[in-house]
């Protein structure tokens, strides 16, 4: 695993910018696998600008999201892929029809999450995967004690993250209760793992990910085994990590 530590949320921004860019350069029919929340929006501010500036062409690369809301569709302003657009989609020369993000309308969850993890399989496997962590270790909505070799599944949410999430909505009681999301095994199956982490109160969080045991509880420190991992924290979140 490297750990780069970035001298801020800028420069974290950057360097998992320059990451994906890279990829793309070397790769421009990459499939890249990315994320939502607040982490990642400085990494698509980049990316938006260099595509805009002529340096960086998405023109055959394809995406896959995490996860997205159970119940949400495409238009609602909370939904994943909302997200997505208004942050990356709308603002690179991707095809949209190369955008990819679960349905969060289907009426059958078992349906839907076989057809997600098909289609990432369709389109060859994720080249990079893009990765936040929650406070409480998830990974997408791979919350604590989530199976290591999970695929594509429909999941209840905890309360902590009804709770860290409930700030983008009206009330706690508009978050959605279910979300789809790729499993761990799904994760794990990338080419390559970027995560990103920004922040003191990720500094606890970050030191058991990456330097403690290896255990469900805490989902994302299994990235420890992947053969290829990279994280990107400021200073803050990597506080307690000794090195
Ligand atoms: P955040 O979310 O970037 O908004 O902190 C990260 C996550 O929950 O994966």
């Amino acid at each position: 695993m490297r750990i780069i530590e970035a001298k801020d949320y800028q420069d974290m921004s950057r360097k998992a910018a320059h990451i994906l860019a890279a990829q793309v350069t070397l790769k421009p029919e990459s499939v890249l696998g990315l994320a939502t929340g607040s982490t990642p929006i400085g990494t698509y501010d980049c990316l938006a600008e260099w595509c805009k500036s002529g340096d960086l062409d998405f023109s055959k690369a394809a995406t896959v999201n995490l996860d997205e809301y159970r119940g949400l569709d495409h238009d609602n302003d909370q939904s994943y892929y909302y997200f997505m657009n208004k942050h990356l989609y709308s603002r690179i020369n991707i095809d949209p029809s190369r955008t990819h993000v679960p349905d969060g309308t289907q009426p059958d969850p078992a349906k839907e999450s076989r057809r997600y993890e098909e289609l990432i399989r369709s389109l060859g496997g994720v080249d990079i995967q893009l990765l936040g962590i929650g406070h409480d270790g998830h990974i997408g909505f791979n919350e604590p004690n989530s199976f290591f070799d999970g695929d594509t599944h429909c999941v209840d949410l905890t309360e902590m993250t009804i709770e860290a999430n409930k700030r983008f909505f009206a009330s706690a009681d508009e978050v959605p209760r279910q979300a789809y999301t790729m499993g761990i095994g799904t994760i794990m199956r990338a080419r390559k793992l970027l995560m990103i982490i920004s922040g003191e109160d990720k500094a606890d969080i970050t030191a058991a990910a990456l330097c403690g045991e290896v255990t469900p509880q805490v989902p994302a420190s299994i990235i420890q085994f992947h053969p290829d991992v990279t994280v990107i924290a400021d200073p803050a979140a990597l506080s307690k990590v000794k090195r």
